[in-house]
């Protein structure tokens, strides 16, 4: 005797019925990068569909998110060099970029989550993720902790709904949430870039965000992608300090991590399906080796199986469009 599993997959009905793992539109929050100007919406050329866009134009994008009914946004502000200093001063200005941003959004689309990068690499002339101490030459921690906290209030005041902190320094969800909840702002949920590794799968991100460090790399701060274990306490230590919602950063060649974490917390777990790898996907595409739409959904739905509630992807208008058609 033997157990026939093929029976239940002979019906189509019943192959739908028994699908254990799904997608819907509120799983994705789509990645915006917005420059200052008019009228600017530059496409990436390793990242085809990905654009900077100025604030006009980032609008315009924001009125076809709501068409589709994508909830929520994760924003990044792309600055001219000249704008850059040694600490990244432009991210702490009341009217940065990101700023005036997230204010131009609430007013025309008060409906849309916005979600902020909070991380000083796309502000420092170095491109590095924080102040740099000038005996290691590596990221000062504590120091970066301190101008965090004005960023973060930068983001609130303006009218963001979350943020997240991307810049791996230690400490730095419990001094978000102090200076959070210090100015009235108890409420707003922390999404910690928890596990985040240093990847080469973040390549054609560093083009369009033009973070790339001018000089070494992100490994004093970054996770080194062999260890699994201080994967899980870098998540852990980040929910002990407050985080609202962890995440593990890349997300495809990571599952076993997503997996893992979901077996140590009840948080949600987000997964931050980056650049690198929506540039592959669409490279296979255009050289005609993929099915591009197949291997897009079961990327997505492998995310969802190892445990992810949420997923950040330069995909989600595509996986939208083919949710509303009904195809997926
Ligand atoms: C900023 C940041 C990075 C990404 C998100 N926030 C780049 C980095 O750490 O170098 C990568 C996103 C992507 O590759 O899509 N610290």
């Amino acid at each position: 005797m033997f157990k026939r599993l093929r029976r239940l997959r002979m019906n189509e009905n019943l192959r739908a019925m028994l699908k254990e793992t799904s997608l819907k539109i509120e799983d994705f929050i789509y990645p915006l990068f917005v420059v200052n100007g008019n009228n600017v919406k530059k496409e990436i050329s390793s990242m085809p569909g990905v654009f900077q866009l100025s604030i006009d134009e980032l609008l315009k994008e924001c009125k076809e998110l709501v068409s589709l009914d994508i909830k929520a946004i994760i924003l990044f502000g792309v600055i001219e060099n000249e704008l850059k200093d040694s600490c990244g001063s432009e991210a702490l200005d009341e009217n940065s970029l990101i700023a005036r941003a997230i204010r131009a959004i609430k007013a025309e689309y008060p409906q849309l989550f916005i979600i902020t990068d909070l991380c000083f690499c796309e502000y420092t002339d170095h491109g590095h993720c924080g102040i740099i101490d000038p005996h290691t030459k590596s990221v000062a921690n504590d120091l970066t902790l301190e101008i965090s906290a004005k960023q973060a209030l930068v983001h609130a005041r303006a009218g963001a709904d979350m943020i997240a902190p991307s810049g791996m320094m230690d400490g730095i969800i419990a001094t978000l949430r102090k200076a959070l909840d210090e100015n009235g702002f108890e409420n707003l949920p922390i999404m910690a870039y928890s596990t985040k590794f240093a990847s080469a799968f973040y390549g054609p991100f560093r083009d369009v965000a033009e973070s790339a460090p001018s000089y070494g790399d992100r490994k004093s701060y970054q996770m080194d992608y062999a260890n699994a274990k201080e994967a899980l306490l870098e998540s852990l230590e980040d929910e002990k300090q407050g985080a609202d919602i962890l995440m593990v950063k890349p997300a495809l060649a990571y599952l076993d991590i997503i997996k893992e974490l979901a077996h140590h917390t009840l948080l949600p777990i987000c997964v931050y399906n980056v650049s690198g790898e929506y540039a592959l996907l669409k490279a296979g595409a255009k050289l005609g080796v993929i099915e591009y739409e197949k291997l897009m959904v079961e990327t997505m739905i492998a995310f969802k199986r190892a445990g992810a509630k949420l997923i950040i992807s330069y995909h989600a208008k595509e996986v939208a469009r083919l949710i509303k058609e009904g195809k997926i």
